[in-house]
């Protein structure tokens, strides 16, 4: 379980989080961490990872404090996928992979389990036609899917994804969320997930996070949180949230707040 106590989280002397607690984060749950641009998300994310300092505050992780745990400690048990791409170096997608599979060891060769086990994150992704290809030859939504892959062959408990989706195809969103699912529940992981698509967070996820201005302003169910008056106030945007004939709910956006009467 992962806990969040009272965090602080600065850059200098700019507080971006001033006091942000969250609880109910459970294994085997996929869960959407939302906000406005600007609201503090990868920041947050950032700072669970130990990439940037905890001013104050805990992060606990079954039962163990990681502000306080070791860089090698923290690296074994959480991932972290950054917002920006992974870089178009020469390395080919599956060196890449394996690299990132031994990430926690230092040297040695690889094994055949290794092996085999990033030909399966490929082939699950859906990119094992790309293995040999060098990553400074692929397409943008190429790169983001082998830094899914580089991500998921490390099956740690705590996997934070920021904004996985923002470079890839409707096809691939939904079979990466739906993977993101799978694997979650199988491995029971914690996965947190940045998103801008709330669409999206409804049909995948099972809780949300919603941060306004540094604050965690809900933590609970999508569509507990999700609701016209949380996108008025959080968005500012007039939107109402529908249910299509399958029964499922969707948003329809009406407008921006100001200019809705
Ligand atoms: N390295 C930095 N130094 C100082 N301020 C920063 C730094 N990185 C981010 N910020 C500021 O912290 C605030 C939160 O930024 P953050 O990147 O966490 O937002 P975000 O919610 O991830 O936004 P987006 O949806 O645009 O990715 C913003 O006001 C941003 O300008
Ligand atoms: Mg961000």
């Amino acid at each position: 379980m992962l806990q969040l106590s009272h965090l602080r989280v600065a850059y200098g002397d700019k507080t971006i989080i001033e006091d942000l607690s969250a609880s109910d984060l459970n294994p085997g749950q996929l869960i959407a961490l939302l906000g406005p641009n600007g609201s503090g998300k990868s920041t947050l994310l950032k700072a669970v990872a130990g990439l940037i300092p905890v001013r104050k505050g805990s992060v606990v992780l079954d039962g163990r404090d990681l502000t306080r745990a070791s860089f090698e400690a923290r690296a074994e048990h959480v991932v972290y996928l950054p917002q920006t791409l992974p870089a178009a170096t020469h390395l080919r997608v599956f060196e890449s992979v394996l690299v990132a599979a031994n990430a926690s060891r230092l040297g040695g060769r690889a094994t055949e389990a290794e092996i085999e086990r990033v030909n399966e994150v490929l082939e699950r992704i859906g990119i094992a036609h790309l293995a040999l290809r060098s990553l400074g030859h692929l397409s943008g939504g190429q790169r983001q899917l082998v830094g899914l892959a580089q991500a998921l062959i490390r099956r740690p408990r705590l996997l934070l994804l920021d904004e996985p989706l923002s470079a890839l195809d409707l096809n691939f969103q939904f079979h990466v969320m739906d993977l993101l699912r799978q694997e979650t529940q199988q491995h029971q992981m914690i996965t947190i997930v940045v998103l801008h698509d709330l669409n999206v967070a409804l049909r995948h996820t099972d809780r949300t996070l919603l941060l306004r201005s540094g604050n965690l302003v809900a933590n609970g169910a999508p569509l507990d949180v999700i609701t016209p008056e949380s996108l008025a106030s959080v968005y500012g945007v007039c939107a109402r949230v529908e249910h299509c004939s399958r029964g499922r709910p969707l948003i329809m956006l009406d407008g921006l707040v100001q200019s809705v009467h």
